[in-house]
């Protein structure tokens, strides 16, 4: 017998599990299935970003910063610290209890919403009368029936040809959040988001990291100001960077893994690591889905194609978060799945694509939102441009954490802001009133006007909207 319900969500991460939440609000019978298993091999919904991606790397990029501070910050605050030692175990293991409490809080909210939870993969069998049929496959099989299937299945890494992941030596994300003992010397491919902050927490508890980026320049989708200043500090932190270079073959022994590259220059290179992270980004996930029963399109870089609606191709069937279009960000995915769950309830569901900021939590972390000043140029726009130290900012300065500065884009003749770039302290944070200016289509002096707090970070980004208009007060 196969149970009903107004609304399955495959795929457990944020994009799936906000989707269930809201539709089960909205009033729905609503299913989430989701495959992911924890060390047990119990349920740990969540996804990617519970699992191994935001969440642990957080984790860890705090605990590593803290381990940091104490051997060489602390100091300058007159603090002596004696004896200062790694319990990498530990670390580790305060990594994992985070992870399932957040597994755990989010089966908490599955009951309190009434959201049915399957523990298995699901794959579409048929679609007949109006409905889909799904099956899971878990510890039991289920066979599941819906109106409306909303597909968030998510991504995975992406291999180098010829370097599949092995976890031990060749590290997807996913092992570079489980290495057991600091490596000596730590290769990463790709200057991304991951390498940088996988990097940078290995590098903090003492490898000695070495960066291979293909591209020839830093960040490229990043303000190029700000990605100058980023790439000044995380060179002088110690992390080796070397861009423009090609990788060549990539070989391992028993307990190490060598690279062959070239470099910018054009010369031959080989670098031995105790391990290896290959981070150049992650491909949509739609294996065992079995869309082909049904009849799903898939564009051709293999996401589910959907419209802007997150409509595929299928009546009734959506699909939302990193196996669909869009930047592969958490809460673009969660975006989708609550407009999602709101337009099958026939309202109008919006995500502003224009307003997702992005962050990387480096130490100082980068944090931006709208347009670039290379897109501005590019697209013809014409603007004004403020920018501010924290070095002048007198909180940053107690916090002894002076380094990077808040950017500000404005329209030329109309002053709305465009795009705000940060790289700084708390940058993550930082960026949520320009979000919400933007969002509320803004000028940069109605920044400028607001009173912000005395002493407090968000004071510089007062001061770069008032560099907007060439009237910074405190530099
Ligand atoms: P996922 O989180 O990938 O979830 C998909 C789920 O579907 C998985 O649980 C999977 O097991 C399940 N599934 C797949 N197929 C089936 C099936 N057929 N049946 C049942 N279940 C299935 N983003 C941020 O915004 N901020 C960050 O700080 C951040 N840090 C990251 C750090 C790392 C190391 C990585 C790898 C990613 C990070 N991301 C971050 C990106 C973020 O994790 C993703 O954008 C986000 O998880 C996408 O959500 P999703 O719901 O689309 O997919
Ligand atoms: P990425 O797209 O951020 O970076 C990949 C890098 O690898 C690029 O700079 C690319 O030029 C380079 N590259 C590609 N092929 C290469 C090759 N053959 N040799 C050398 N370099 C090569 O991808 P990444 O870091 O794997 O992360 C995947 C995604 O996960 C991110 O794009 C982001 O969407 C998400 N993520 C978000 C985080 C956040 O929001 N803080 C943190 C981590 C991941």
């Amino acid at each position: 017998m196969s149970k009903n319900f107004d609304v399955v969500v495959i795929g457990g991460g944020p994009g799936g599990y906000i989707a269930a939440i809201r539709a089960a609000q909205l009033g729905f019978s609503t299913a989430c299935i989701d495959e992911w298993k924890n060390g047990k091999g119990g349920p740990a919904p969540g996804g990617t970003c519970t699992n191994v991606g935001c969440i642990p790397s957080k984790a860890l990029l705090q605990s590593s910063e803290h381990y940091e501070h104490a051997g060489h910050a602390f100091a300058e605050h007159g603090i002596e610290v004696k004896g200062l030692g790694l319990k990498l175990e530990q670390m580790l293991a305060r990594k994992d209890t985070i992870v399932k409490q957040n597994n755990d809080g989010i089966l908490y909210l599955f009951k309190k919403n009434k959201v049915t939870f399957f523990h298995g993969r699901g794959s579409f069998v048929k679609a007949e009368g109006g409905a889909y049929e799904i099956k899971v496959a878990g510890a039991a099989e289920e066979s599941i029936t819906a109106k409306h299937v909303v597909i968030a299945t998510g991504s995975n890494a992406r291999a180098l040809p010829g370097a599949e992941f092995d976890e031990k030596l060749i590290l997807s994300n996913a092992g570079a959040l489980e290495i057991g003992a600091v490596p000596k010397k730590l290769g990463v491919i790709g200057a991304g988001v991951i390498g940088l902050e996988m990097g940078s927490v290995w590098r903090r508890l003492g490898a000695e990291v070495t960066v291979l980026e293909a591209l020839p320049t830093f960040l490229g989708a990043v303000d190029e100001q700000i990605a100058k200043e980023a790439h000044k500090l995380f060179t002088k932190q110690g992390l080796a960077i070397n861009l423009g270079v090609k990788i060549g073959a990539i070989t391992t022994a028993k307990n190490n893994v060598t690279v062959e590259y070239t470099d910018s220059k054009g010369a031959e290179q080989k670098g031995t690591f105790d391990r290896l992270i290959v981070s150049i980004g992650r491909v949509p996930n739609t294996i065992g889905l079995n869309g082909e029963a049904v009849g799903l399109k898939l564009d051709e870089r293999g996401f589910v194609a959907v419209d802007g609606d997150c409509k595929t191709n299928l009546p009734n069937v959506w699909a939302v978060g990193d196996v669909v279009r869009g930047p592969m960000l958490a809460h673009k995915a969660e975006e989708e799945g609550v407009a999602v769950a709101e337009r099958i309830a026939g309202q109008h569901g919006h995500v502003n694509f224009n307003t997702i900021p992005w962050v990387i939590y480096t130490s100082p972390e980068i944090a931006w939102v709208g347009k670039t000043e290379q897109q501005l140029k590019a697209e013809g726009i014409a603007y004004k441009a403020g920018t501010f130290p924290f070095m002048a900012n007198g909180r940053a300065r107690a916090l002894g954490d002076t380094s990077g500065m808040v950017k500000f884009l404005a329209d030329a003749k109309s002053d709305e802001i465009l795009g705000v770039h940060i790289v700084g302290p708390v940058a993550s944070e930082l960026i949520s009133e320009a979000v919400v200016a933007m969002e509320f289509r803004a000028s940069s002096e109605d920044i400028a006007r607001i009173c912000h707090a005395h002493p407090s970070l968000s004071e510089a980004t007062k001061e770069a909207a008032l560099a907007v208009d060439k009237r910074s007060l405190n530099f």
